[in-house]
């Protein structure tokens, strides 16, 4: 209030202020203009009256007073006087009354024979007075003096400061009542919005801060604090971090114990992470620059690591604008409101992305190690592009190491099984490292590919090979012992060729979860909720997130809903599956038929069981962002993973860890490399809808004793074995050999 009234005064004194001056000058033009226009007229009257006649009158004794008179009323004068000498004017008794003002003027103008003229004030009455002298022979006797009533300019001069007062009054009125509106809606309330927000925030209340009033004008200044204040808590937490590593070695992995880790570890080095996918797509949407975190377990796992210790990432650029969004060295600082490493795109030209990516990547090795009866395709031009961008690559890894003699390599998954064996040809004291993110297939499938041979040769230029599980790794040293002139050591699970070994180990890899997941930070959103949107009511909610791909038994998962509805009629119209769907490589055929496949089925089963506002599935096909799915995993009453095959699944984890109360019941593919670890998880072969279709029962009455014990194990492993503890694993493993 009080900042209203100071500023309000300060608007009527600066609208005062500039008023006044405007109107002073404006008078002084006027009054400038009305008393030239006055001796202008003046001057006219006095050359109309001729020398000549007032000689005439003068000499001719003609009645001088009646000739003033006239001439008085005929030019709307005051008065007029005619001067002989001072003792001899001549004039009416009216104008008599000017004229003992005017004797000085007269006697300076007769003498100097020029005409005088001035304003006199006489009784509070404005008047001009004209002297012309009239003489002969240069010399003055005579002058005529007229007198005008000047009245009339201070009138006028009155009106302009009264109109200008009014319209200043006026203004500073509107001005005041605009103003104090602005202030309150637009200043005062979303800063007392803010204030509050701030004031909850430094209470540490998460949940508020995450719930940032939505005021334009402050925004900058909220996302600063947001800033602020993730740094403080981040402090907090790494300082808690830290003494609960001192307080024993048992404790929880967290970013800040990885990052004291990796300092010893790589003692300053950078770390190099590799992968084909970026983990920051930045796509033109209009005159927008967008960005977006793709739909990928490996991102999923990798961003964290790299957000708590910082390194480089160096991926494909894919993005149609992510050439607009790096620097000279193709470098952009990420997370882009919050960076915290450096991601390095390398290009890859159209013709090289549909050989190399989606060629022999995607339809030659990953069909080949899923084993989800899509058969792989090998030709030859993929193989060409396959080897050219995996030594692009090896290149610009080079390039970017050039000062370290042995750098830490983390590459990624099957894009770059050749990429080991050329970095150490180029930096052969590296220390490199390829983490298989898909299952590897057993020996005879592997078989198969015709450059199987370059393909383990290249990989075993590593020195440690990760996959998630202890069969991949079995399945790949019989791979190499079958295929590859080498010796297998068993006894330590290592393989040493051409003067190299090479460890092979799994690492399960886990997800981005710490103590403070454990609490409960948010409010449970209830699923009628979630639905409300999309018209939908339902009491019971099951989830399944997943890439649109033919590995993750998405139509199996709906067929088992089908044959659930057919088997338990009485949750028709209670339970609703949503299915949350990326799409994904959608250029391949494989890839949009499976679209079509989960569409067509979706709307069948639908059809089938239509009732009221309910759907048997809700199938939300587009890429969606972990805050948007958070609520789904929190709110479902189970969640169901039925992959084909699958090398972990991530998506089972993030499930488990929105479960703070331990509720929630969890089914899970038996071919998903996560069902070694979640032994809580209610376990199905995804091609037995049969089984399928009964653990969707089990899962929806399960009661909440059961719940618990199961989530409660589930959740201890994932926090146990999350991805800090995966890297750190993983990076000692690398720094041992
Ligand atoms: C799997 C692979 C990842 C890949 C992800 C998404 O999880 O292991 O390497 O990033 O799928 O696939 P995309 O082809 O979109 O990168």
């Amino acid at each position: 209030m009080r900042l209203n009234l100071a500023l309000i005064l300060s608007i009527i004194i600066a609208v005062g202020i500039v008023a006044f001056g405007f109107t002073y000058y404006q008078i002084t033009v006027e009054r400038s203009k009305l008393n030239s226009e006055l001796e202008t007229r003046v001057a006219e009257v006095a050359g109309e009256l001729s020398e000549y006649d007032v000689f005439y009158i003068c000499s001719s004794k003609y009645d001088i007073e009646s000739f003033t008179d006239s001439i008085k009323h005929r030019y709307n004068l005051s008065g007029i006087a005619i001067y002989f000498s001072k003792d001899s004017i001549v004039c009416s008794s009216s104008t008599r009354r000017f004229v003992k003002y005017s004797l000085d003027d007269i006697s300076m103008s007769v003498i100097n024979k020029k005409n005088v003229s001035s304003f006199i004030n006489i009784n509070q009455e404005s008047i001009y007075q004209f002297i012309k002298p009239i003489g002969e022979d240069n010399i003055s006797h005579y002058a005529v003096i007229y007198y005008v009533d000047a009245g009339y300019i201070d009138n006028i001069i009155s009106k302009i400061w009264f109109r200008n007062f009014l319209r200043w009054f006026m203004q500073v009125l509107i001005i005041s009542i605009i103003t104090t509106m602005i202030i309150r809606f637009g200043v005062l309330n979303p800063m007392n919005k803010t204030i509050n927000w701030l004031k909850a925030a430094r209470a540490g209340d998460v949940d508020i801060l995450k719930r940032q009033p939505h005021t334009k004008l402050l925004l900058p200044l909220q996302k600063e604090v947001i800033h602020v204040a993730k740094a403080m808590f981040e402090a907090k937490s790494k300082a808690q971090e830290e003494a609960r590593v001192r307080a024993g070695t048992n404790a929880i992995w967290t970013p800040g114990r990885l990052k004291e880790e990796m300092k010893a570890l790589l003692q300053n080095k950078q770390l190099i992470v590799v992968s084909n996918r970026e983990p920051y797509i930045h796509v033109r949407e209009g005159n927008q620059i967008n960005c977006i975190t793709p739909a990928s377990g490996l991102i999923t796992a990798m961003e964290p690591i790299l957000k708590a210790c910082g390194g480089l990432w160096i991926a494909s650029g894919t993005g149609d604008a992510d050439k607009e969004t790096v620097d000279d060295r193709d470098k952009i600082q990420v997370p882009p409101d919050d960076p915290k490493y450096t991601l390095k795109r390398i290009w890859l030209s159209k013709e090289e992305e549909v050989h190399f990516y989606y060629g022999f990547s995607n339809e030659g090795i990953y069909p080949l190690c899923l084993i989800a009866h899509i058969r792989p395709i090998f030709r030859i031009e993929d193989w060409h592009y396959y080897k050219k961008i995996n030594e692009r690559f090896a290149k610009a890894i080079a390039e970017e190491t050039k000062d370290e003699e042995a750098p830490f390599i983390l590459i990624q998954d099957y894009h770059f099984a050749l990429l080991p064996e050329m970095i150490r040809k180029l930096k052969p004291e590296a220390k490199i490292a390829i983490f298989w993110h898909i299952p590897w297939p057993n020996p005879e499938s592997f078989g198969i590919c015709p450059w199987k041979s370059e393909i383990l040769k290249g990989m075993l230029g590593a020195d440690l090979i990760g996959f998630h599980t202890q069969y991949h790794c079995n399945y790949f040293l019989e791979t190499v012992n079958n295929a590859l002139e080498s010796r297998v050591q068993w006894a330590n699970y290592s393989v040493k060729r051409a003067g190299h070994s090479t460890v092979v180990k799994p690492f399960p890899i886990g997800i981005d979860i710490s103590s403070k997941d454990l609490e409960l930070t948010e409010q449970k959103i209830q699923p009628s909720k979630l639905l409300e949107k999309y018209g939908i009511t339902a009491q019971y909610t099951g989830i399944g997130v997943d890439r649109i791909d033919y590995t993750k038994g998405i139509p199996e998962k709906f067929q088992a809903i089908e044959r659930f509805f057919e088997k338990n009629p009485s949750y028709i119209g209670k339970f609703t599956f949503v299915q949350i769907g990326a799409p994904s490589r959608t250029y391949l055929k494989s890839y949009s038929d499976m679209i079509d496949i989960v569409e067509r089925e979706a709307a069948r089963i639908n059809l089938r069981f239509k009732h009221q506002n309910w759907k048997a599935i809700l199938l939300l096909t587009r890429h969606h962002t972990h805050e948007e799915i958070k609520p789904f995993y929190s709110s479902s009453d189970f969640c169901m993973v039925s992959s084909l095959h699958d090398g972990m699944n991530l998506v089972a984890k993030e499930f488990i860890a929105s479960r703070v109360t331990n509720d929630g019941a969890l089914i899970l593919s038996r071919f998903a490399g996560a069902v070694h670890e979640l032994k809580g998880a209610i376990i199905v072969n995804p091609y037995d809808i049969e089984e399928m279709a009964e653990a969707i029962k089990a899962a929806l009455e399960m009661s909440s004793k059961d719940q618990h014990v199961r989530m409660e194990q589930m959740r201890e492993e994932i926090l146990k074995h999350n991805v800090f503890w995966w890297a750190a694993s993983l990076l000692r493993a690398m720094r041992n050999i």
